[in-house]
């Protein structure tokens, strides 16, 4: 037989010699949860192994993660309701939560890249990514202004990156400019472009106290039946200055992670969001599949076009690489 593709398979050194994606741990960016108190450090239940964190956790937190050689860390602040309020103000306080996050970080280890999710959600008493007018819709262009405000009062708290999660349309545009005009010319922004109202969401909700209160945000996320729709998002956003795409959720969309990396040339990445992540965990614990379908599910997202991946999997994964 002329062709026999097995023989390339044959031992485990050609199966290295032939294989095509890997994992490098500079790729993997990990989620933490800033919650205000003391000495907390709380495992979420619907997140096995991921947990809240107060600020004095995190030091030792970094420290772990440096360990590992894990460089990139994305911050979401958890507030409780008496902190919130229709404005999210709370959000761009120069002493708020995340923003001491920040400081904390960096006071433990300046070469970590600080990258914080700038959004709403977190901060309103409604829980909606955008402030609304009086008949409870989405107020686009007013969100707009707030939305600056956190962006330039994290990257005055020595953020590195900002990462807007909104889905607000103009942001990146207004964003960028906002950041240009109080002297962050140069911090970089990481879109969440392509961003589907998904149910994987879930757990998170959870985790971050940021389910909104009535209604949904398929106002502002994308429809997940939609695929040339990712692609004009991503394009807008290429226009109004982003430095990196997102694509969330990661699993059930991988075709739209393949287009947009066929279509544009900017640094990808890929969201592998909570419910992909308990998911795989819950299957993994009742012994229904085995642990290498983590290295296999965060391969395949890179496999698609995904330059790096967020991760709750970011500490495990680093683990497995150092072996
Ligand atoms: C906030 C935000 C969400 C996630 C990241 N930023 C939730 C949402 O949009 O409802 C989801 C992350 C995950 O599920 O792991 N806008
Ligand atoms: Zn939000």
């Amino acid at each position: 037989m002329r062709h026999r593709p097995r023989r390339l398979r044959r031992t485990a050194a050609i199966r290295n010699l032939v294989r095509e994606t890997r994992l490098h741990v500079s790729e993997l960016i990990y989620p933490l949860f800033i919650v205000e108190g003391h000495q907390i450090k709380k495992e979420m239940p619907t997140l096995p192994g991921v947990y809240q964190l107060s600020i004095d956790q995190l030091a030792k937190e970094v420290q772990e993660l440096q360990a590992l050689n894990i460089e990139h860390v994305l911050l979401f602040g958890v507030l409780e309701a008496d902190e919130k309020d229709a404005h999210g103000s709370a959000a761009y306080q120069p002493e708020g939560l995340v923003q001491r996050a920040i400081r904390a970080i960096k006071m433990q280890a300046l070469d970590m890249n600080v990258i914080t999710d700038v959004c709403l959600c977190e901060y309103t008493s409604h829980g909606h990514c955008g402030v609304l007018t009086d008949e409870q819709a989405i107020d686009n262009d007013a969100s707009l202004e707030i939305l600056a405000k956190i962006a330039v009062s994290h990257a005055r708290a020595g953020a590195d990156i900002i990462a807007p999660s909104d889905m607000m349309d103009g942001r990146i545009g207004h964003l960028r400019q906002a950041l240009d005009a109080s002297g962050y010319a140069e911090i970089a922004m990481m879109s969440y472009s392509v961003k589907y109202a998904s149910n994987f969401y879930g757990p998170f909700r959870e985790a971050a106290k940021c389910a909104p209160s009535s209604g949904d945000r398929k106002t502002y996320q994308m429809d997940y039946a939609n695929g040339a729709e990712s692609l004009k998002e991503a394009q807008l956003d290429i226009d109004e200055g982003a430095d990196f795409l997102m694509v969330k959720p990661a699993l059930s969309y991988l075709d739209i992670i393949y287009r947009v990396k066929e279509k544009t040339a900017m640094p990808l990445v890929a969201y592998h969001t909570s419910g992909e992540y308990a998911m795989l965990k819950m299957a993994i614990k009742e012994g229904i599949l085995a642990e290498d379908a983590m290295m296999e599910t965060i391969i395949s997202i890179k496999r698609a076009g995904a330059d790096r991946i967020i991760t709750y999997l970011a500490k495990e994964l680093a683990r497995k690489l150092q072996t």
